[in-house]
């Protein structure tokens, strides 16, 4: 479903991952496991080409190597990236609303997907993201794309 084959990541000078080749299965969950500074988020951010990547990444049979990041997403790769991020001063409707924008969801089937998934969410729809704890937080960080 996913592979990389000797994706590499650069920040400037700075050699931030030096080639790894990672495969990803249907119905597989496969854990990046490595100490801090390793490159784990190297790795993912250079999958859906947020960073300066080489390499080859296949998604879905499809090279995306050279994809933008938007368009990758619309194939259905998504990030959680760490930390909460999300738009702390818009309540939780609002910010799915955010999810639905220029995006081909809909935005009442996603509350819908959303709700159902966490309904913690739902209770708490009309209240601002940034007043929900982290892990409330990370649910909201969680849209299907
Ligand atoms: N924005 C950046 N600018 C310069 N170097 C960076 C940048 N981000 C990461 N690096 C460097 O790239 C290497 C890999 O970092 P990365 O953040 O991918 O590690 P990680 O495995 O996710 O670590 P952690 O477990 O601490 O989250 C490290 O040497 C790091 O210092
Ligand atoms: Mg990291």
């Amino acid at each position: 479903m996913l592979k990389t084959e000797n994706l590499q990541v650069f920040y400037g000078l700075i050699h931030g991952l030096k080639g790894v080749d990672i495969e990803v299965n249907n119905s597989e969950i496969v854990t990046l496991i490595e100490s801090n500074g390793a490159g784990k988020t190297s790795a993912l951010s250079g999958i859906l080409n947020m960073v300066k990547s080489s390499g080859t990444v296949t998604f879905l049979n499809e090279e995306v190597t050279h994809s933008q990041t938007h368009q990758i997403a619309r194939k259905g790769l998504a990030l959680v990236p760490e930390g909460r991020k999300v738009f702390t001063n818009l309540t939780i409707e609002e910010n799915l609303k955010m999810v639905a924008y220029n995006n081909p969801v809909n935005f009442y089937y996603l509350c819908e997907k959303m709700y159902a998934l966490f309904p913690r969410l739902k209770e708490r729809r009309h209240q601002m993201a940034g007043t929900m704890s982290g892990g409330e937080q990370q649910m909201l960080r969680l849209h299907a794309p």
